[in-house]
Order: C-alpha cells, then structure tokens, then sequence
C-alpha cells in the first residue's frame, strides 16, 4: 500500500498458491499517476513474492485497462492470453505472465 499524507495513494494485492502468485488488482489514484508509484508498488511486491519462493506471477488486465499493458511489459511480464467474462459478463481479462 503507498501512503501520502495518511492517505492510500495506491495499492497492490496478489494472491499466492504455492510457487505462483497472481496481481489481483494494483491501482495509483488519478492525481498520483505517473510520478512512479505504482512501479515501486510493483517492484517491491514483486520482491516480497520471490522472498516467499514464488516463481511464477499473473496479472489479469481489465480489457478497459489495456493502457497498463505497456506498464507491466517494463516488468518483463508478457501476454500469454485471454479469459472471456473473467471479471463478469462482457467483462474479459488479459492475461500476462512472468516468471521470477
Ligand atoms: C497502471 C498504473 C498502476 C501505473 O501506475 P503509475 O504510478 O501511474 O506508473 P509509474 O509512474 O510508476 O510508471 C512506471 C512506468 O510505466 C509507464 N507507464 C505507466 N502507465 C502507463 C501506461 N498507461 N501506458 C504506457 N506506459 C505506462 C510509465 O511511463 C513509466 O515508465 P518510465 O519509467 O519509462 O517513464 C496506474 O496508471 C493505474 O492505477 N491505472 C489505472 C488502474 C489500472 O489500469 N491498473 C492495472 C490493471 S489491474
């Protein structure tokens, strides 16, 4: 979670099953976009998943948030699929993948 101020800026979540984990959501407020938060937010989550032996990540990308896409390619993560209705009906997910 970023705080500024004693407000959350951002946040990430990730879930863990054995060696793979998967970004559920990771968010930075409109007005704190683009200042690095959200890459810090990224890369220290990315640390603490590999300090718990994780080796395999995913990150499920609304297809209205294709704009992230190029975010998570900074990261070495790349696309391996899609998931129809993955967040609800109409809703489909881009699925990107990286291995630690
Ligand atoms: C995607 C998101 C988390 C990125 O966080 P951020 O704090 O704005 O990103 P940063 O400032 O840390 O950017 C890190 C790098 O990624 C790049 N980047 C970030 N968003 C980008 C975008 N939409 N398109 C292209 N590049 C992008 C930046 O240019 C920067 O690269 P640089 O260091 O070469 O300049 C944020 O924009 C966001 O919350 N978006 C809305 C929700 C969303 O789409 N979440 C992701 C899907 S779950």
């Amino acid at each position: 979670m970023a705080v500024k101020g004693g407000k959350v800026i951002g946040y990430v979540q990730a879930g863990v099953c054995g060696s793979t984990a998967v970004v559920e959501d990771l968010a930075v407020g409109t007005e704190y976009q683009g200042k690095g938060v959200g890459e810090k937010l990224l890369r220290k989550e990315l640390e603490a998943l590999r300090r718990r032996n994780v080796r395999l990540v995913f990150a499920e990308v609304h297809y209205k948030c294709a704009s992230a896409i190029p975010f998570y390619y900074k990261f070495g993560f790349r696309i391996v699929g899609f998931q129809q209705d993955y967040f609800g009906f109409g809703h489909d997910a881009i699925i990107l993948k990286l291995e630690l």
